[in-house]
């Protein structure tokens, strides 16, 4: 057994219940060893419908008591009540605290858990929502986290997809390309279905045409080892189909519009 056995995740929101999810289908934790809570006995339902054995509470300080692993996954201007409210009950000889909150820092984050002299191991961890699948790209970063159990917990995000470790200063950027990113995919997807309506396609079909393109585009990546332009190469003749295509793309600005949306979300 790993130093990591009881988890609570605190807020039961798009994020709180993708991680639950993706560690008790994916990273093989015990729903008996998550307790997750919530403000309402709606979401706490909902959890517990889906998860079985799960523990769902609307009492912080008290899902958290004996937490090895203490996630804080409430919206970042709630951050600083709920850190204050389970500070208390963590033992931070043996819990770390992990906050998926975008933008608090740790400074912040130590702060507001502070007890005396005592701080506890920190992480901020920003996953996006394909965890729940499997699937996601997580950017981590610590503070005051020993190596093995640094090792733990990537461990565990890395049977949800992708674990990024980077320093605190790179986690707005890990946030805006992965996290945002993932709306931003989804977005010429949509883009893409919605001109598929307008060239004469049914909006399931038009669907299932884009999602099957997209997977061939990434396939064509993962499989070739290349950069986007050169497949873009291969299937653009000067004044061809693709060619008229893509040049209207960029008149309309779109690697534009994506750089800024990217910048943006900083
Ligand atoms: N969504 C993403 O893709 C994503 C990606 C990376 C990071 N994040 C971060 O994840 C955090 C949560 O985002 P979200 O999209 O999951 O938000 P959300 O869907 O609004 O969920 C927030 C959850 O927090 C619960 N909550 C609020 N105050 C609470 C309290 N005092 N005690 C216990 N639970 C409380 C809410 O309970 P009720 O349901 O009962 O209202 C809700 O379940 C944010 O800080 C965000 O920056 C999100």
């Amino acid at each position: 057994m790993g130093k990591i056995n009881r988890i609570c995740i605190i807020g039961a929101g798009h994020m709180g219940e993708a991680i639950a999810g993706g560690m008790i289908s994916c990273s093989g934790i015990l729903p008996e060893n998550i307790t997750v809570t919530a403000r309402t006995r709606a979401s706490l339902d909902r959890i517990a419908a889906k998860y079985p054995g799960i523990s769902v509470s609307s009492d912080n300080a008290a899902a958290a008591r004996g937490a090895d692993l203490a996630v804080i996954a409430v919206k970042p201007w709630q951050t600083e009540a709920v850190a204050k409210e389970i500070g208390p009950a963590l033992d931070y000889g043996h819990c770390t605290v992990a906050s998926v909150a975008a933008g608090v820092s740790f400074r912040e984050l130590s702060d507001w858990l502070r007890k005396g002299e005592e701080v506890p191991a920190l992480a901020r961890i920003i996953p996006n929502t394909a965890i729940a699948l499997g699937q996601g790209t997580t950017f981590i970063a610590w503070q005051g986290v020993t190596a093995d159990v640094c090792g733990e917990i990537s461990g565990i995000f890395r049977k949800m997809g992708t674990v990024i470790a980077v320093g605190e200063e790179m986690m707005a950027e890990g946030t805006a390309l992965a996290s945002c990113g993932i709306a931003y995919g989804l977005k010429y997807i949509d883009a893409a279905i919605k001109g598929g309506i307008a060239l004469g396609f049914g909006e399931k079909e038009a669907r299932d045409i884009v999602i099957s393109t997209m997977k061939g585009a990434l396939a064509l990546l993962e499989t070739n080892g290349t950069m986007p332009q050169q497949e873009i190469d291969k299937v653009t003749t000067p004044g061809g189909y693709t060619f008229k295509g893509l040049s209207a793309m960029e008149e309309c600005g779109f690697s534009e519009a994506v750089r800024q949306g990217l910048l943006k979300s900083v």
